[in-house]
């Protein structure tokens, strides 16, 4: 009913946004204005790890607004929520991540992580992998692989070097001129690429080798989706510094950077004032974040994903699947050819189901649903899904 307005008055990021109104959202599913009811497999990207409106996300939002919103810019006062969530996070990183400086934004905390480590090595050189997505502010961007979707918008932050993920004889690259390798630990918008023998460790060595640090990004993989609080704990890796966003916030924006206090350190002085924000820490936000994480390390959910991959794997076979690629409940599955994906993505939000592309892997189908996801629900979803395979295969 709104779309002209959508169209007209707010800004785009595609010519063909999906422009389904949403009337409400509950647990695992979303409404639109028709009280149609869709199952979520996508969980606004990674970010809904408790599903929709989860009770005690909703318990802590209330309270806090209770007692106050926004005082002071972030890191003058001491607030409570801020003070508990960095606590929460240090009880459960390796011991050498000690400190967290929290964010509005995935992309916001990859550039402080930037800036971090430039600061901190006092070297200029950031490598980062081809196919990498780290957010799109100009930090962010200038350390993306996908060199189209950047040129427009160059000259970037200077002396960025790409290497390749997974290959082991780029390693060679990183250098005694080298600030940070900065990582994805599992590459989303590549399609969901797992690291391989062992690679993130020799890519540790090398840095502890020439005093480069390894910065991990963990916005989509961490809090939980892969089974594991953080997904670098699959795959024997201690970072130097360590950024998280989307599922952290419960359905509520956050980013965080987080690394040794020694590090953190130096963003309050020469110069002091290193890295600032008005709402980072947000009193609301960081209620939302800390509920949210309580929930997930205190709970069955980071067991119950390694049950629903497994569930989802053995659901999804059929001819026009090739790969299931991914870990616990950050997967997609793969097809022959982009349109096939396109029709399925398509014909599924007409049967109910939600699901979603990936940044540069056309023929890719997301299914990263909540992690609150029942396995009826998931059952119903996967069956969803066969069921419009079935359709377009047979209309081949
Ligand atoms: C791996 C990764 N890094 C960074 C970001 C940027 O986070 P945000 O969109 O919150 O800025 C994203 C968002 O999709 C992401 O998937």
């Amino acid at each position: 009913m709104n779309k002209a307005a959508f169209l007209k008055y707010q800004a785009q990021t595609t010519p063909h946004p999906l422009a389904m109104e949403i009337s409400h959202a509950e647990g695992s599913y979303i409404y639109d204005t028709n009280n149609k009811a869709y199952l979520d497999f996508v969980a606004g990207v990674s970010a809904c790890s408790l599903g929709h409106r989860h009770p005690k996300v909703l318990e802590a939002i209330h309270t806090q607004l209770e007692k106050y919103m926004h005082v002071m810019v972030y890191g003058e006062y001491i607030q409570k929520p801020a003070l508990e969530l960095t606590k929460l996070l240090a009880k459960y990183y390796p011991k050498n991540i000690e400190k967290t400086y929290l964010t509005n934004s995935g992309t916001e905390a990859i550039d402080g992580a930037l800036k971090l480590a430039r600061r901190y090595t006092g070297r200029s050189e950031i490598l980062a992998a081809d196919k990498a997505y780290h957010g799109n502010t100009m930090g962010a961007l200038s350390v993306m692989g996908y060199e189209a979707r950047k040129q427009p918008f160059r000259p970037l932050i200077p002396d960025v070097r790409f290497l390749k993920f997974n290959a082991v004889e780029d390693l060679k690259k990183i250098s005694s001129k080298t600030a940070a390798v900065i990582l994805e630990t599992i590459q989303g918008g590549a399609g969901f690429v797992q690291p391989k023998d062992d690679y993130l460790n020799k890519v540790q060595k090398r840095c502890n080798e020439v005093g480069a640090l390894l910065i991990l990004d963990e916005i989509q993989p961490g809090i939980g989706r892969t089974g594991t609080l953080f997904g670098f704990e699959n795959y024997n890796c201690n970072p130097d510094i360590v950024v998280v966003g989307k599922g952290l916030g419960g359905g509520m924006p956050i980013g965080a950077f987080s690394a040794s206090a020694k590090m953190m350190d130096c963003l309050s002085e020469k110069p002091m004032l290193g890295h600032i924000t008005t709402f980072g820490g947000h009193p609301v936000i960081a209620a939302a974040a800390l509920a949210t994480l309580k929930e997930i390390t205190n709970s069955e959910l980071m067991h119950s994903v390694l049950e629903k991959e497994t569930f989802i794997r053995s659901k999804l076979k059929h001819p026009l699947i090739t790969e299931i690629r991914g870990k616990g409940l950050m997967l997609c599955a793969l097809t022959k050819q982009a349109d096939v994906t396109n029709k399925i993505v398509m014909e599924a939000m007409e049967q109910g189901l939600i699901l979603f592309w990936l940044l540069y892997e056309p023929k890719a189908i997301r299914i990263t649903p909540p992690l609150t996801i029942s396995m009826k629900e998931l059952e119903k979803g996967c069956d969803i899904i066969i069921k419009v395979l079935d359709k377009i295969h047979n209309n081949c």
